[in-house]
């Protein structure tokens, strides 16, 4: 484990177990928008999708730990780095004014901190089934857990509805900073392609926060049917 322990005592070692893990957090935060999505097509076909994950344990807990892996290394190398940017600036800066960072950039400290928040009430909302026990519960006809119900009857309450609004702001922020700096991190740039690559991180986290966004939205203005509750 030194390799481990030298990647964590330099800033470039951090800023890869950074990107790294972040890269593996945006593709799941993308693939999990994706899965979701499939509620627009009805019940049958996003509690199939649900029951069809749940059929493959070995592969479901493995991209589970690989995921609570990935968040760990990211909390921890950002603390970290938090750390050694104050200790090279023990004094803050009399009259601040950035000039060339982003709003992103300035607010992924605090952004990371607001979504480690929602993710553990989004968990135990869809997850474990704390928040709305009589939601999570429900089955359809065919005896799979009623994903599609869970959603609908979760997302009718304004206020939850809201609460997932509001997290979205920082999961855009956060991803559009975050792509763009992967390519940094990884000196993959080229001056043909960074165009692309300054667009990607503004184009994937506006595809994630629209595609998110639209749930609620469209659970609230009535257009996901409320659902035939099974038992
Ligand atoms: C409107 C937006 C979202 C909806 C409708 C949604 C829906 C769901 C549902 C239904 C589950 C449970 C799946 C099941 O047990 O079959 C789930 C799990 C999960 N969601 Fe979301 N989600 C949303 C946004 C997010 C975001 C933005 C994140 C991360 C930043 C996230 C992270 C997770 C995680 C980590 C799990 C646990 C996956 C597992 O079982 O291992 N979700 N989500």
């Amino acid at each position: 484990m030194t390799w481990f322990r030298a990647l964590f005592r330099s800033t470039v070692g951090l800023k890869w177990l950074m990107g790294t893990s972040g890269l593996v957090l945006s593709g799941f935060v993308v693939v999990h928008m994706f899965g979701n999505l499939q509620i627009y097509l009805g019940p049958d076909a996003i509690n199939a999708y649900a029951e069809s994950l749940r059929k493959m344990p070995l592969l479901l807990w493995a991209a589970r730990i690989v995921l609570l892996a990935a968040f760990l290394l990211h909390v921890l190398s950002a603390v970290r780095i938090t750390q050694l940017n104050r200790a090279a600036r023990p004094t803050p800066y009399e009259l601040w004014s950035p000039q060339v960072t982003t709003y992103a950039a300035r607010t992924m400290f605090m952004g990371g901190v607001i979504l480690a928040g929602f993710i553990v009430y989004h968990l135990a909302h869809f997850t474990f089934g704390l928040t709305h026990p009589d939601h999570f519960k429900l089955h359809d006809a065919k005896g799979r857990h009623d994903v599609y119900a869970m959603v609908v009857l979760g997302f009718r309450q304004p206020l939850v509805s809201l609460s997932y609004l509001l997290a979205m702001v920082p999961l855009l922020l956060h991803l559009q900073h975050g792509v763009s700096s992967f390519f940094q991190t990884f000196g993959l740039n080229h001056p043909r392609y960074n165009r692309i690559i300054r667009a990607l991180g503004p184009i994937v986290s506006l595809i994630v926060f629209l595609g998110n966004c639209s749930i609620p939205l469209a659970v609230l203005a009535g257009l996901i049917p409320y659902p035939v509750v099974g038992k």
